[in-house]
């Protein structure tokens, strides 16, 4: 129920880092309050969007190694749960894919503090959080598709 809720602020997170990152004027001007070195509202955002996703990950990694029976079930026999989409998606896709976008999340941030130009920072931002964002957009069990999952847990 947890690792479902989590998931809203992970993805309003993940949009509003990429918008603030995308709107960043000041960045892409030496000098202005956004410059290099200055802290800008997307430093500040993917600083929690970060952590929220660690938070999620170990969530999930609880999830995948004991909790989930759709795990237990692939683990049982991998070879054959590769050949079922449903547990292909809970073993496989779906937890590759999140922790890509905790890997581009990381890479974001460690980018960004390393770039040389304001500009750059911005788009490191705008690419790392904006790509994370949309594979978690795109692995998320939402109602309809083959393997789903209720939007809200009660
Ligand atoms: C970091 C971003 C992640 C998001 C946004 C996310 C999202 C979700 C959502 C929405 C569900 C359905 C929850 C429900 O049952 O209502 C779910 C289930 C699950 N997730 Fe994640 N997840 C993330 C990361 C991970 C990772 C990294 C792993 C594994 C290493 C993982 C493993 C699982 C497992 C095993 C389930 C339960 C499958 C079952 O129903 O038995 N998740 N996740």
């Amino acid at each position: 129920m947890l690792h479902s809720w989590v998931r809203w602020v992970a993805l309003v997170l993940g949009v509003v880092t990429t918008m603030a990152a995308l709107v960043d004027r000041g960045a892409s001007s030496p000098g202005a309050p956004g410059a290099l070195g200055a802290k800008s509202a997307a430093d500040r955002l993917g600083l929690f969007f970060m952590i929220v996703l660690d938070i999620q990950v170990l969530l999930g990694l609880l999830l995948y190694v004991a909790l989930s029976p759709a795990t237990a079930l692939a683990f049982k026999d991998f070879g054959a749960a590769m050949r079922d989409p449903a547990l292909r998606f809970w073993a496989v896709e779906h937890a590759a894919t999140m922790l890509l976008a905790v890997i581009l999340t990381h890479a974001g941030r460690v980018l960004a503090r390393s770039a040389r130009t304001p500009g750059s920072k911005r788009m490191r931002q705008i690419v790392c959080f904006g790509l994370a964002t949309l594979a978690m957009i795109a692995r998320t069990p939402w109602p309809g598709m083959a393997v789903n999952r209720p939007l809200f847990r009660v």
